[in-house]
């Protein structure tokens, strides 16, 4: 589904809400989510994810469940959650699927909430009921954000430092991890770049680094250690990684910049970083 406003603007003004009106949504908007459930299945490494929209009280009514999320998230009568088949680069598809979701949340008014941590998978799978094997990496509510901030979503905003982002020299580099990249060596893609330091990230931990060479934008991870896991399937560091190619490909075909997802780290190697993920290449039409 195409953003009929600009998606950069929508990174901008996007941020975590967590406290929300009790308004039900009328059926106009319920099918409005819906067909955008619909229409963003496939992420760039070919897994195919079906979202939902769950409403509250009939998750209590009918499966028994609270949907919990231990606190951080008030008055919230909907969600949005996924199932994914465990497998290479599931948590990255869910990432990138799921945050471009949130970016049409946005441009609806809709606060939403990244949860990967701070949920009950067990109440989810309940109601998604996809199969024993299938992982449900985050979940977020969806809804109408309250007008003010209270003090309590103040504090895990403050607690996560969720309103500062590392610096460009900490992130994006040229040719190799040990030279940080300008906006001016970045040209046309200092945008693209600076819409991925704008992504939300699990704690903001801001786990992804960018290094260009002359044909393509590298991404590896930079992992915190010990962090993001769970159980053997679920990454948050990799989902990080997927909302940030989000914000990359969505950022460059909105300035008309060609490019396309490959595999090829051209053997960069370096102890700056810790795994390859993915190579936007540049020269290549989408
Ligand atoms: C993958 C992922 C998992 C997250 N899990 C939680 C969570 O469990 N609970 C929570 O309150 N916030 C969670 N967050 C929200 C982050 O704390 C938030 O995105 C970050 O602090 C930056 O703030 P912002 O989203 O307002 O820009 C998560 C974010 C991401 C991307």
């Amino acid at each position: 589904m195409k953003f009929e406003t600009s998606v950069i603007e929508l990174i901008k003004e996007r941020r975590s809400r967590r406290s929300y009106k009790p308004t039900n949504f009328d059926t106009a908007l319920t099918e409005k989510i819906n067909t955008l459930l619909q229409s963003i299945t496939t992420g760039p490494f070919g897994n195919r994810i079906l979202f939902s929209l769950i409403e509250k009280s009939l998750a209590r009514e009918n499966h028994k469940v609270k949907l919990g999320t231990y606190g951080f998230i008030s008055g919230a009568n909907y969600f949005i959650a996924g199932q994914v088949e465990p497998g290479e680069h599931a948590n990255e598809d869910y990432g990138y699927l799921l945050e471009t979701i949130m970016l049409h949340l946005t441009a609806l008014h809709l606060g939403s909430c990244w949860l990967g941590g701070t949920f009950s998978r067990s109440d989810f799978a309940g109601i998604l009921d996809g199969g024993i094997n299938m992982i449900i990496p985050a979940v977020t509510p969806v809804g109408f954000a309250t007008d003010n901030t209270p003090w309590r979503e103040r504090l895990i905003r403050r607690g996560a430092k969720a309103d500062s982002r590392k610096e460009w020299s900490a992130l994006f580099f040229n040719d190799t991890f040990t030279k940080p990249i300008t906006q001016d060596d970045a040209g046309d893609y200092a945008v693209p770049l600076e819409m991925v330091r704008l992504a939300p990230s699990a704690s903001n931990k801001q786990p992804w680094r960018i290094c260009k060479t002359p044909e393509a934008f590298h991404f590896y991870l930079k992992r915190t250690p010990g962090y993001g896991k769970f159980g053997k399937d679920v990454d948050l560091q990799k989902v990080d990684m997927g909302i940030a190619m989000s914000h990359f490909e969505l950022a460059c075909l909105e300035l008309r910049l060609k490019g396309k997802w490959v595999q090829s780290n051209m053997g960069i190697s370096s102890t700056e970083v810790d795994e390859y993920c993915v190579s936007w290449n540049n020269l290549m039409d989408l």
